[in-house]
């Protein structure tokens, strides 16, 4: 597959390549030819793929940050609407291209939101966890008084053009991480796409060309899905938290030190301990989902030195997507299918947390 349409009230193309040579056809295909470019990127991303981008579009001056999640705050925001400002960037004639990982995409989409009531933009995501996950969907936001992603709002953007083979120069630790989410798609959507990357592990870590073009693809397929079916995030669309209730808790307890989907391959392995008590899937499914993670080089435990049962519970009852009484927790209905439960027993709970104390079965 090369293309895919994600049906939301602004319906957009993501186009999967390997170089980017077709960038110019596809500002055309949209009807975006003559418009005033100007690239958002951050600075370890700019020189490795700006000079690229820049040459095949000929924007007005990029606006480039320091790299990291410590800067997807107000005041980099504010620097962007000064910079648009300054380059007389408008909602008629200009586009945004956030050229980057998850914290371009956000930040740029947000600014994209904002300036001027909403200018249009693309994006051109370069991290497997923004190729996978945080380009699809129309999310966009800034982190706020230490709070992630407090401030934001619903965007889509004009298109989405995936070039796969900027995960050659992406740090290990950060493609692993993105597979946390490759292989959370698989579990809660997908037993097609679940056998596929378990098939293709060694090929996956290897980065051979078809094997990441088959994720890419298939990940934004299952994104595209969920999201279609709700746009703004009003049910179904929480299935895309399984395994984020403990791994938000240990991402933030490690104080944001270790990554994203290695948290989320931790709070996977909560999730599979509940799905498999309440009888969806089977020891052995669990067993098989676990080997999987370890295999890919995530974790799956956590030392009790590192924090406590208590910590890791209590913050799962502030986290903000559990402010009714119940916890929601999303549980698997069998390798494939996910659904939201707010009827977990809490000794079920307990367990589940507990089981990431130990050694894997
Ligand atoms: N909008 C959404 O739906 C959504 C979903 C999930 C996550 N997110 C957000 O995404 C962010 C995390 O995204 P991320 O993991 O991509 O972080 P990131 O943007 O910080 O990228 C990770 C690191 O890799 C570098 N990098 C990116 N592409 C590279 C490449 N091709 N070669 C070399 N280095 C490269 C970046 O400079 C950075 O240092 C978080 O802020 C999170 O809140 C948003
Ligand atoms: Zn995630």
């Amino acid at each position: 597959m090369d293309e895919l349409t994600v049906c939301t009230a602004n319906a957009y193309p993501i186009y999967f390549r390997s170089s980017y040579d077709d960038l110019q056809e596809a500002f055309w295909n949209r009807g975006l030819e003559a418009t005033k470019r100007c690239i958002v990127t951050d600075s370890n991303v700019a020189p490795l793929y700006l000079d690229k981008v820049q040459n095949i579009l000929r924007g007005v001056e990029p606006f480039i940050f320091e790299a990291g999640e410590a800067r997807k705050h107000m005041g980099t925001l504010a620097d962007m609407y000064s910079h648009f400002l300054a380059n007389k960037l408008d909602r008629r004639k200009s586009v945004i291209v956030a050229l980057g990982g998850g914290v371009t995409g956000d930040l740029a989409g947000f600014a994209a939101a904002t300036y001027m009531r909403g200018i249009r933009y693309v994006q051109l995501p370069t991290s497997l966890l923004a190729q996978v996950d945080s380009s699809v969907g129309g999310k966009t936001a800034i982190d706020f008084e230490g709070v992630k992603n407090l401030v934001g709002a619903f965007y889509q953007p004009e298109f989405v053009y995936i070039n796969t083979d900027t995960l050659h120069t992406l740090p290990q630790q950060e493609f692993i991480s993105g597979l946390g989410e490759v292989v959370k798609h698989g579990l809660i959507a997908s037993p097609d796409y679940y056998r596929y990357v378990s098939k293709n592990r060694n090929a996956i870590l290897a980065l051979e060309k078809s094997a990441l073009m088959e994720i890419v693809a298939g990940s934004c397929r299952i994104k595209a899905n969920v999201v279609e079916s709700d746009e703004r995030e009003s049910g179904p669309r929480e299935v895309l938290n399984f395994g984020h209730c403990v791994g938000h808790a240990i991402e933030s307890l490690s104080g944001y030190s270790l990554p994203h989907g290695h948290c989320v391959a931790i709070g996977m392995s909560a999730a599979l301990f509940w799905s498999q008590k309440l009888g969806h899937i089977t020891e052995a499914e669990r067993a098989e989902a676990l080997d999987l993670l370890t295999a890919l080089g995530l974790p799956t435990t956590v030392s009790d030195t590192e924090y406590t049962l208590e910590e890791i519970l209590s913050f799962m009852q502030k986290d903000k997507k559990n402010q009714s009484d119940a916890l929601r927790l999303v549980r698997l209905k069998g390798v494939g299918q996910a659904y939201t439960d707010n009827t977990i027993p809490h000794e079920v709970v307990l367990e589940a947390v507990a089981s990431i104390y130990q050694k894997k079965p």
